[in-house]
């Protein structure tokens, strides 16, 4: 248990992940735009502007674990994209990601602490119209891959979680772009995703989940 740091607190899989962290005896700090809309302590920061969070976060004391679950996921062919689309995605999804690790480092050091992506399930490479969202996603893995290895003699650990179908209003808008159904009870339930990432979070000092690939139990 321990001092927590939170993305996307005020989202789907996010609110569930607070709540389960708190049940769970940890300290929380949430980092977003509208952190007032939750009940733990929380820095105002806009992930699409990495260069803002080092002042956005200031003196952080001890830190025990960063959790990224902040996302976007634009739906564009490329023929029709924009560059301001990219860089977008590309800041919240994955360069916000890496300029808050390097914020919290000093203490994850001390605390040999634990760094944990909400990536997304590794099968969606490759995907027509989504490839900001994939080409984040994947940009993502590879900075957790890098990370663990650079990190290994500070003691911190890196995990990517890569989960399939959660129910949550970002998934119910990306199906009705695609044109694809949505129902929620064939989906991961956020509390049962924010249940594994919790549990990620508390193995023994000897070992941890580098990779944890979530899928929903067919029903
Ligand atoms: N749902 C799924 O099926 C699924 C599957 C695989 C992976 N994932 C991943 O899981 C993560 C959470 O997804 P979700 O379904 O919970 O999505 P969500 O409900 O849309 O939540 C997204 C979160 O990201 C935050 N965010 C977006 N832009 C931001 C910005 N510029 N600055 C600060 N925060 C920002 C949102 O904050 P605001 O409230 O301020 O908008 C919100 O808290 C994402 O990384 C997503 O890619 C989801």
């Amino acid at each position: 248990m321990g001092h927590v740091l939170v993305t996307g607190a005020t989202g789907g899989i996010g609110t569930a992940l607070v709540r389960g962290l708190v049940r769970a005896g940890h300290q929380v700090t949430a980092v977003g735009r509208d952190v007032g809309r939750l009940d733990v302590h929380g820095i105002e920061a806009d992930l699409a502007e990495p260069g803002t969070l080092a002042a956005a976060l200031g003196e952080l004391g001890d830190v025990h674990a960063l959790i990224h679950c902040a996302g976007i996921s634009p739906i564009a062919a490329v023929a029709d994209g924009d560059p301001d689309t990219w860089e977008r995605t590309l800041a919240v999804n994955v360069t916000s990601a890496a300029e808050l690790v390097r914020l919290t480092l000093p203490a994850l050091r001390r605390s040999r602490g634990h760094v944990i992506f909400v990536n997304a399930s590794p099968g969606m490479t490759g995907v027509a119209r989504w490839s900001a969202f994939v080409g984040s996603k994947a940009a993502l893995r590879e900075l957790a891959d890098s990370l663990r290895e650079e990190e290994a003699a500070h003691g911190v650990r890196v995990t990517t979680v890569y989960p399939a179908a959660t129910a949550t209003e970002l998934l119910r808008g990306v199906r009705s772009t695609f044109g694809r159904p949505y129902d929620p009870d064939r989906c991961i339930r956020p509390e049962t995703l924010a249940q594994m990432v919790v549990w990620a979070l508390s193995a023994p000092a000897d070992a941890y989940v580098s990779e944890l690939s979530v899928l929903p139990t067919p029903r």
